[in-house]
């Protein structure tokens, strides 16, 4: 199936790009990024990134190593905060996300160590409230979120913001969702060993964003990006809050964008 890349379905209430791919996708979010690394550079200034982990932003991530690698594109300047992880979870077990973050791309380009924040998955749970306090605060002594990356879960989760997350919640510990869990599943090997709960950034936090770029890929995705992007602002679909934010951009391949009415059109 082909979609036309530019087309604005009227239904839509998050703008919306479809290309043919995801690696299409992916190269045009990391140039996106590339760009705004090097045009704060280029004004002496700090660049500040909220990151994704998961198989959605895993190529933007490659992306981005390339081009620190064959372009010389610089991360000194790049401030990153990471939505979530998993709660308990140690940085050096297979699922962590800090695991994820240092393989797929700190360990690979030149940020500073200082400059990396991912939600600590070790603490003592009576230490949580405050950490997460301080998390927020970090963002707001960063100056804020220039840029978020984010993917969407099935429950329509963004973070681990799962259903009932509201409008204005902030950095806190969450219980999975079963469908989270279930999904998360094979990284696992098996439910039961999956964490019950994470810490994530809020919806409020991410909204924050001076600029949110949400990706999907895949059929999976499908039914869920139909809901947030034409459904109601609710909070069952955590990632329908994106339709009042000024500045979010949704990238889909073309089996993501597959239930979505403008695909149901017979031009299409
Ligand atoms: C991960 C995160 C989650 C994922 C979502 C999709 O840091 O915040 O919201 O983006 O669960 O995961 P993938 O990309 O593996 O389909």
């Amino acid at each position: 199936m082909s979609v036309e890349p530019d087309v604005f379905s009227s239904k839509e209430k998050v703008p919306t790009i479809v290309l043919d791919s995801a690696k299409e996708v992916s190269l045009s979010v990391a140039r996106e990024i590339a760009d705004l690394i090097r045009e704060r550079g280029s004004h002496g200034r700090t660049c500040v990134l909220g990151l994704a982990t998961g198989s959605t932003p895993m190529t933007v991530y490659n992306e981005l190593v390339r081009m620190h690698r064959d372009e010389g594109l610089s991360f000194a300047n790049v401030i990153t905060f990471n939505l979530d992880e998993y709660f308990p979870m140690r940085p050096e077990e297979l699922q962590s996300y800090n695991r994820f973050m240092r393989e797929h791309l700190f360990d690979r380009i030149d940020i500073k160590p200082e400059n990396v924040h991912i939600p600590d998955g070790t603490l003592d749970v009576s230490d949580v409230p405050e950490y997460c306090r301080r998390y927020e605060r970090a963002i707001q002594d960063a100056g804020g979120i220039d840029l978020q990356l984010l993917g969407i879960g099935r429950t329509g989760h963004i973070g681990f913001n799962e259903p009932g997350s509201s409008r204005t919640s902030r950095t806190r510990l969450i219980t999975l969702d079963r469908l989270t869990r279930m999904d998360a599943a094979s990284d696992f090997f098996g439910e039961p060993n999956v964490p019950r709960r994470a810490i994530t950034m809020g919806v409020g936090t991410i909204l924050d964003a001076r600029r949110i770029v949400l990706m999907a890929f895949g059929e999976n995705k499908a039914p869920i990006i139909a809901q947030a992007i034409e459904g109601p602002v609710t909070p069952t679909v955590a990632a329908s809050f994106l339709q009042e934010h000024p500045n979010a951009q949704v990238y889909l391949d073309a089996a993501a964008a597959a239930e979505l009415t403008r695909c149901k059109c017979p031009w299409t």
